[in-house]
């Protein structure tokens, strides 16, 4: 190779240094993270500041400090104050499976770009299906994440439902799907950029405890019904985003087969609960769903991003993006699992198969029931030591492993509560010991937990609380 610098780019002895060097500084970080020695969880910094440090470094910045300034200047998911956002504290094992797929880079949109990943794809997925309660006649693809999974799900749902070609055609008549408004705003997204409309998306009202209302269901449907909107799926939330309550999955699933329409189950988040022995049955009904979507990189220990989606009919996982008409559709036909680009918005795609595979061969199933249900657990924990404490107040009691909660002070009205509990939630991320989030739930402002983290433990919360205490003091 003439050209230096190519040459420099893919010398394997330049890729050794850097790489054992990495090594030795992420394994440092997992090390300092996870056992809580770094005493922050964020070093937080304003967008413009840190903005003019990337522009500058650029120019004048050390090689040698990039990916240190990378750990410094990010949010630590394996840090047990980490109580944020739903993404997991990647398993250090995935992280060699993920450096893996970067340098095979194996698209998978066609057998032969990708054979061993094809084929563990369709392992992992058979094992999730059979996990579900679906019988052999289910199967499953990996996709880049459950908004895109949830969007292919109902275009899925379109298809086997309605039964003009409109994939060929297009559509003119008002169609609609049936969500609780507590559902993730990702399905909202999908029924419009499906064409459907405000008016296609069919909210069901919650109840108290934020999930699904079914005895709204009949009514609703009723109402649409009425106004010539041709209902063609119901999403169950398992669980929903802001509170993590599950809906009544068997309620919804005899409710769709009365009314023949797709059901629907965005497990993005907690359907790896079906891996729970003790909380599994929050999940009741599931096995009779069209289709479901689980998160590897929520509750699953994976790195952002992989999807599974599963199909109860196997050819329905292939229909999606076909040019052919459903009711050209044979049963007769074998699956064609391997030319993966058919099934997915992807034509191409990390091998994020390889990390469901290697928990399941390194570590088996049991490692996933033991850390939901430890992560479930740790929320009925926290449940009762914010029950007990008057200077808080509960949204709801956890279903899941996300908790609201507010900071509670009686001389204050509500708006003022408000105020004081989204002040405590910028003081704390600026503070960065602990990363919680907020949400906002019938108007009032709560701030919001998801134990996503396995070192977070019942000490921790208990010293968030004291810092919630300590903080609200400062700023009245
Ligand atoms: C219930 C639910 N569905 C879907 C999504 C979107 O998933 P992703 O972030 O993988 O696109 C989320 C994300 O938080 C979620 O909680």
């Amino acid at each position: 190779m003439g050209n230096s610098l190519l040459k420099k780019l893919y010398s394997p002895e330049e890729f050794k240094k850097q790489g054992e060097k990495l090594l030795t500084e992420i394994t440092t970080h997992i090390s300092k993270t996870t056992t809580g020695k770094s005493s922050k969880t964020l070093t937080w910094n304003t967008p413009d500041k840190e903005l003019l440090f990337w522009k500058t470094f650029l120019k004048e910045g050390k090689e040698e400090d990039f990916f240190p300034e990378i750990l410094k200047r990010t949010t630590h998911t394996h840090h047990p104050k980490y109580v944020g956002h739903q993404v997991s504290a990647p398993a250090p094992i995935t992280l060699l499976t993920a450096m893996t797929s970067a340098l095979l880079n194996n698209g998978m949109a066609v057998y032969e770009m990708g054979m061993a990943p094809s084929a563990i794809e369709k392992v992992v997925t058979g094992i999730i299906c059979d996990k579900i309660g679906y019988d052999d006649q289910s199967s499953g693809l990996l996709t880049s994440g459950g908004t895109l999974a949830n969007l292919t799900a109902l275009l899925s749902a379109r298809k086997a439902k309605i039964p003009q070609d409109i994939w060929n055609e297009g559509y003119n008549k008002p169609l609609g799907i049936m969500v609780c408004e507590q559902a993730h705003y990702c399905i909202d997204r999908a029924a419009k950029i499906m064409g459907l409309g405000e008016k296609g998306i069919v909210k069901i009202p919650s109840k108290t405890n934020f999930s699904m209302d079914i005895s709204q269901l009949e009514v609703s449907y009723q109402a649409a019904t009425e106004k010539g909107i041709k209902v063609f799926a119901i999403v169950g939330s398992a669980p929903s985003t802001a509170t993590g309550a599950y809906d009544d999955l068997n309620a919804i699933a005899n409710f769709a087969n009365e009314k023949d329409i797709w059901f629907h189950v965005d497990g993005a988040h907690g359907g790896a609960a079906i891996f729970s022995d003790k909380y599994k049955h929050l999940l009741s009904g599931i096995e009779k769903s069209d289709s479901v979507v689980i998160d590897g990189h929520k509750m699953m220990l994976m790195p952002t991003i992989t999807t599974a989606l599963l199909f109860r009919n196997k050819l329905r996982a292939q229909h999606t993006f076909s040019q052919k008409a459903d009711y050209l559709l044979n049963d007769e036909v074998e699956e064609d699992w391997i030319n993966s680009g058919k099934k997915t918005f992807e034509c191409t795609k990390t091998m994020m198969c390889m990390h469901w595979y290697i928990l399941f061969k390194f570590y088996g199933e049991k490692v996933f029931n033991e850390y939901v249900t430890r992560q479930y657990d740790l929320a009925k924990d926290f449940e009762e030591i914010l029950v007990a404490d008057p200077n808080f107040e509960l949204a709801a009691s956890p279903m899941s492993n996300i908790l609201c909660f507010r900071y509670l002070d009686s001389s204050k009205n509500d708006k003022d509560l408000n105020d004081l509990n989204a002040r405590i939630r910028q003081n704390l991320l600026e503070d960065g010991e602990f990363y919680l989030v907020q949400t906002r739930l019938s108007g009032v402002h709560y701030l919001r937990t998801s134990l996503m983290n396995p070192f977070t433990t019942i000490h921790h919360l208990t010293a968030l609380l004291s810092k919630i205490k300590e903080v609200a003091l400062t700023i009245k």
